[in-house]
């Protein structure tokens, strides 16, 4: 009832509805959700799983690892993920938690910073994603921006200037969210110093490794390189897993770490307590399943398709705002929000950049080849 006394569809009802009407009203909200099987979407960073991480999911719905002495399969797939991944980027000599995405992550990431050095700066390339302001406003930091090159990277000249004795983290990244672009790790560690040092490969974390396997000319995502101090990485981008999985990685001694006297765990070392854990299966699952070839045959069809992507996009007069590395492609625009708003007319979601202006393409493995033809022709159309 709202105040005028009038009944409306979302109030709770007295003896429940029956399942078919339940089951016909979900299905219809679904068909407004986009799939994306669809191949339409362009604007995420995420992608359909794999059937098999499905059937984990649904297997392991209960699962809460806020509570892990009830979930003690579900905590032993936990830990082998966790060293299955470390082994892709060397990360053997550091700690693990698995969080809900990169947002937690990089607050973690700045938490264990402001804590052990006492300070609050913290030095951010331009193309640092907006979890960072989130996380400066939850722990009271000052974000201080550092200009980016003509490639997209953070501007290490500038970056060393800015270090001083108030900083309390520096950060790089290993696949920016608006072009796919991957600061010089190794240099910024060695020129960080004694300052911790957090990388965010929330998207590259699964790109980076394999694309190294397979000679693209990357640099290295490699933990024994001195100076790192944690790192998070996104199962649920382009590890395929299921929503929600992020990893994060640190060494030294400071985490968020507070018993828990009333779970069966000792101790809770994530943000969130409840924690819905079925894509931790499921992830398991779409490892084993996929193995590193599983993995280097998709990330090579989707650097194919980007390439491709690029390719009709500049027979169109689109030019790339710089040579993209992984795949995300970015194209010059003077009004970005205009094309992406058409788009999404059309059903089609594209995104924009900021740095500098233009249209942004995550090229996912739901993408296909004929939904680029389709997307680049509207797109055609509308110059
Ligand atoms: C580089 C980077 N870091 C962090 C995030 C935040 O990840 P999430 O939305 O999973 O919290 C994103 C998301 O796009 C990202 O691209």
């Amino acid at each position: 009832m709202n105040n005028r006394g009038v009944k409306l569809d979302h109030d709770l009802t007295k003896s429940g509805k029956d399942v078919k009407e339940i089951t016909e009203t979900l299905k219809n909200f679904k068909e407004k959700d986009f799939d994306f099987s669809s191949g339409r979407v362009f604007a995420s960073m995420c992608t359909e799983p794999l059937d098999i991480a499905k059937e984990a999911y649904i297997e392991f719905i209960e699962s809460n690892l806020g509570n892990p002495g009830l979930y003690p399969g579900t905590k032993e797939m936990e830990n082998q993920v966790h060293k299955t991944v470390s082994s892709l980027i060397n990360a053997d000599r550091m700690k693990s938690v698995s969080v809900g995405g990169g947002t937690e992550g990089n607050i973690i990431a700045l938490w264990r910073a402001r804590e052990s050095t006492d300070n609050r700066k913290v030095l951010l390339p331009k193309s640092a994603h907006f979890s960072f302001e989130k996380a400066c406003s939850l722990l009271d930091m000052e974000p201080e921006y550092v200009s980016l090159m003509e490639d997209c990277t953070v501007d290490t000249v500038e970056l060393e200037e800015k270090i001083d004795d108030d900083t309390a983290a520096v950060v790089g990244i290993a696949g920016t969210t608006e072009h796919g672009a991957i600061d010089p790790i190794e240099e910024i560690a060695s020129l960080s110093g004694e300052i911790p040092f957090h990388v965010d490969a929330a998207f590259g974390g699964f790109v980076i490794p394999f694309l190294k396997m397979m000679e693209y000319d990357v640099p290295s995502l490699d933990l024994t390189t001195k100076g790192i101090d944690s790192i998070s990485l996104d199962p649920h981008k382009m590890g395929m897993s299921p929503v929600p999985l992020g990893l994060f990685y640190s060494s030294g001694e400071k985490e968020i770490s507070v018993d828990s006297p009333y779970l069966t765990g000792k101790d809770q070392k994530s943000i969130r307590g409840t924690r819905a854990s079925a894509s931790i299966p499921a992830f398991w699952a779409t490892m084993n399943l996929l193995g590193i070839d599983g993995y280097k045959e998709i990330i090579s069809d989707c650097m194919e398709k980007t390439d491709y992507l690029i390719e009709l996009m500049e027979e169109k007069d689109f030019d790339t705002i710089t040579e993209p590395r992984m795949n995300i492609a970015s194209f010059r625009s003077e009004q970005p929000e205009v094309l992406v708003e058409r788009c999404a007319e059309k059903d089609w979601y594209i995104s924009r950049t900021v740095h500098p202006p233009g249209l942004r393409f995550v090229v996912m493995p739901h993408v296909t080849e004929r939904s680029i033809e389709k997307i680049v022709g509207f797109l055609g159309e509308l110059r």
